[in-house]
C-alpha cells in the first residue's frame, strides 16, 4: 500500500509539473510581430496608455523596455498595480487588445 501510494505521488508531481509547463507556455502573445495587430495596438496606446507612459517612459515607465514576459505584461495591464498609478483596464480592454499593445510596444523603442 505504502509503495502504491508512493507512486500515486510520483504521478501527481509529474501531471502537476506538466499542467503548470502547458500553462505557462499558454501564455505567450500569439500576435507577436503581425502587422495588423501592431497597428491596431499603437492606437489603443496612443488612446489609453501615452498619457502616462509617452513616448518612451514618463509618469509610469518605458514600455518599449519592460522586461515583463508576455504573461505578466497581460497580467499587469489586466490587473494593475496595488498600491501604484498603474491602473486595472481589465473591464475596459479585452486580453486580445492588451496582445495588440504588447505587439506594438515590442516592435519599436519609443512612440512617434
Ligand atoms: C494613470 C497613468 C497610467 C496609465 C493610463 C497607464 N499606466 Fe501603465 N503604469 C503606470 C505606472 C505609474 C506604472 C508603474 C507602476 C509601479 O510603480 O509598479 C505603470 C506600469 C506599467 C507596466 C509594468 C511595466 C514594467 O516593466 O514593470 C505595464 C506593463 C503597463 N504599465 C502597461 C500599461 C498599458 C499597456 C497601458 C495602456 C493600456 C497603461 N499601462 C496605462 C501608469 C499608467
Amino acid at each position: 500500500m505504502a509503495s502504491t501510494g508512493a507512486k500515486a505521488g510520483v504521478l501527481l508531481t509529474a501531471i502537476l509539473a506538466a499542467a503548470t509547463a502547458a500553462a505557462t507556455e499558454a501564455l505567450t502573445n500569439p500576435v507577436l510581430g503581425d502587422p495588423s495587430a501592431i497597428a491596431e495596438g499603437r492606437k489603443i496606446y496612443r488612446q489609453r496608455c501615452y498619457i502616462c507612459h509617452l513616448s518612451h517612459g514618463g509618469r509610469g515607465p518605458n514600455l518599449f523596455a519592460t522586461q515583463l514576459s508576455d504573461e505578466a505584461f497581460l497580467m499587469t495591464v489586466i490587473n494593475g498595480r496595488k498600491g501604484a498609478i498603474m491602473p486595472a483596464f481589465g473591464l475596459q480592454m479585452s486580453p486580445d487588445e492588451v496582445w495588440q499593445v504588447h505587439a506594438y510596444v515590442k516592435s519599436t523603442d519609443h512612440y512617434e
